[in-house]
């Protein structure tokens, strides 16, 4: 893959944790630099897709001649990502909160007991609904964070998702998963498995484009 094979293409990337507020200072979240889906939207862009990037909270400047929608929560992050498409390929990089506090308190809530007890409930997942959308995506691609069983929870995710690929990588270890300037992936297909890296994320990057360039 390279230079211009993405001419014309309209891909949607998704980075970055989401936040969903407890109180106006606090919130539950995951761990994710955006670190992982920046490198794809700026290696997309720069094969000449028209990239739209929602971003959740992250510190990472806009990858040139990328359009960028920031969003908070896992319900902000669906609606931004439903309002980009149609698109030729949707990359669910992002680590989304699969639940999210029943109530957000007016103001902060204040200590007393000794223990709090948190009611969650779960969040819209936007990767499903992306592959079961009457505009669905041509190529719909997932991440999976997982620490263990990792080939196993992939491929359910792959099926009951319904998507073309999953991109797998282990989190909690030292040079992959979040934060993290390199990362490994085992990308699934339904019948094939390819191994990505060890390798920095910008060149991971590049290596799940050719292999989403191919599908399109
Ligand atoms: O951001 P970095 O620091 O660079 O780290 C990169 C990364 C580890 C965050 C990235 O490579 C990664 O694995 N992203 C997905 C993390 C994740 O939350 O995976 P999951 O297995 O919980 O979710 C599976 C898929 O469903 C993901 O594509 C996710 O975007 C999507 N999802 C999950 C829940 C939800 N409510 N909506 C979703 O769309």
């Amino acid at each position: 893959g390279g230079a211009g094979d993405l001419l014309g293409r309209r891909i949607v990337v998704s980075a970055g944790p989401t936040y969903e507020d407890l109180d106006p200072v606090r919130y539950v979240g995951n761990r994710s630099s955006g670190k992982m889906g920046f490198a794809i939207a700026a290696a997309a862009a720069r094969r000449g897709a028209e990239v739209t990037l929602v971003a959740g909270p992250v510190h990472l400047p806009t990858p040139a001649g990328v359009h960028r929608v920031d969003v908070r929560s896992a319900a902000q992050l669906r609606d931004a990502v439903l309002a980009a498409l149609p698109a030729d390929a949707y990359i669910g990089a992002a680590a989304v909160a699969d639940y999210a506090p029943r109530t957000v308190a007016d103001n902060k809530i204040k200590k007393s007991a000794d223990t709090l007890t948190l009611e969650l409930v779960r969040t819209p997942d936007t990767l499903a609904e992306v592959a079961a959308s009457k505009s669905r995506p041509r190529c719909v691609v997932g991440f999976a964070a997982e620490t263990e069983n990792v080939e196993g929870h992939a491929r359910d995710k792959l099926r009951k998702k319904n998507l073309d690929l999953i991109a797998a990588n282990r989190v909690g270890l030292a040079g992959s998963g979040f934060e993290s300037d390199d990362n490994a992936l085992t990308v699934y297909s339904a019948d094939a498995a390819r191994e990505l890296g060890p390798a920095p994320k910008t060149r991971l990057a590049d290596q799940l484009l050719d292999l989403i360039a191919e599908r399109l």
